[in-house]
């Protein structure tokens, strides 16, 4: 380097560090949530949780079980500050064991929502359960949408019917939501039809990013209404297949629907409500036995999901949906036929 270049190089050092305290000086962007996010650490200015955040460290779990060495690389703390960190986190997260009559307590909480069929009903352990993430994936015209629009209806019914006197927040990501057809399913399950649509609240999400907001966003409305019981969001995966196209894209892709699962899970279990997501399937060029498809997202959707069933196409019009994976049933399948009404099983 030339001595005039140095000069120059040295005359322009303070404007960069001018540049970054006015970024350190930003105003935090999420400081309306309740819950506590990177930006309102203490210690980490904005240009921290930049950095943090572009390195993946987006919330505080991933920061608490983070090493102090990562995070000096990923965001330049040092050692002590990294520490410091950690431990706030630690802290501040309840990441302590919980007994076995305390899981048991809560999973006492658990409502099941019906599907209208008895043999879905039973193979699912007696409806969709609230507190988790249940996922239905499937070829086009599989019915993933219509258990979609059954369950929107189903969760108004009354608990002895099967229902949890509840409303519905549908995040519709492919335009599929029908009004029509929850007037047609009210009827079918006796609930006037009109007063079944003003109990679902329904949101286009325009792509990924959209949808991601509407996820959050959702609580509000689940406080504001208080008796939210079903949040639908179909399809989870279509807009992040389009919005993240190509290899190169794939990494940032499942990052981002991580987090979108993240969010809709702490929801779940939160305020104790059934989260279903429709996900597609692709062809699987590599499978010469067995069912030549695979759910998009792989295993960030699956290993989210506490329930995963895969709907088919069956003989003569019917349906088959198959349990896939479920912490606490045996795997199983149950066929049915949809109907103006809703589902009915055959025979
Ligand atoms: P994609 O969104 O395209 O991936 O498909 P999907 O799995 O969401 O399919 P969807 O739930 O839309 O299922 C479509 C199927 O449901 C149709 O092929 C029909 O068999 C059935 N269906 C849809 N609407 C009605 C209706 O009003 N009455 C009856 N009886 N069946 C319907
Ligand atoms: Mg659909």
């Amino acid at each position: 380097m030339s001595k005039e270049s140095k000069k120059e190089e040295k005359a322009k050092q303070p404007e960069v560090e001018e540049v970054k305290e006015e970024v350190k000086e930003e105003p935090k962007k999420e400081e309306e949530q309740e819950e506590l996010t990177i930006n309102d650490l203490p210690g980490v200015g904005a240009a921290t949780a930049e950095k943090l955040k572009e390195a993946g460290y987006d919330n505080l779990i991933s920061l608490a079980v983070a090493s102090p060495g990562q995070l000096v690389q990923a965001a330049g703390l040092g050692e002590v500050s990294a520490r410091k960190l950690i431990n706030f986190c630690r802290n501040h997260l309840d990441m302590g064991f919980e007994s076995g009559d305390q899981i048991l307590k809560k999973r006492e909480l658990i409502e099941k929502i019906t599907t209208g069929s008895k043999a879905f009903d039973e193979m699912i352990g007696g409806g969709f359960e609230t507190g988790s993430i249940s996922e239905c994936f499937g070829e086009f015209g599989s019915g993933k949408s219509q258990v979609a629009h059954i369950l929107a209806v189903t969760v108004q019914l009354p608990k002895e019917k099967g229902g949890s006197n509840g409303s519905a927040i549908f995040i519709d990501g492919e335009s599929t939501f029908r009004p029509e057809r929850i007037q047609q399913i009210a009827e079918g399950f006796g609930i006037d039809p009109d007063e079944a649509l003003k109990n679902i609240h329904v949101a286009r999400a325009f792509n990924s990013d959209h949808q991601m907001l509407l996820a959050e966003k959702s609580e509000e409305m689940i406080k504001k209404l208080g008796n939210v019981k079903l949040i639908i969001v179909d399809s989870l995966t279509s807009h992040f297949r389009a919005d993240f196209t190509g290899r190169g894209m794939l990494a940032d892709r499942q990052q981002k629907l991580n987090k979108h699962m993240h969010a809709l899970m702490r929801i779940a279990t939160k305020y104790n409500i059934v989260v279903y997501v429709t996900n597609q399937v692709m062809a699987r060029p590599d499978t010469f036995f067995g069912d030549p498809t695979v759910a998009i997202g792989g295993n960030i959707v699956g290993h989210n999901s506490a329930t995963r069933i895969y709907l088919r196409k069956g003989k003569k019009g019917s349906r088959v949906a198959k349990l896939i994976d479920s912490p606490h049933l045996p795997d199983g399948e149950a066929a049915f036929m949809v109907t103006a009404g809703g589902l009915q099983d055959l025979e």
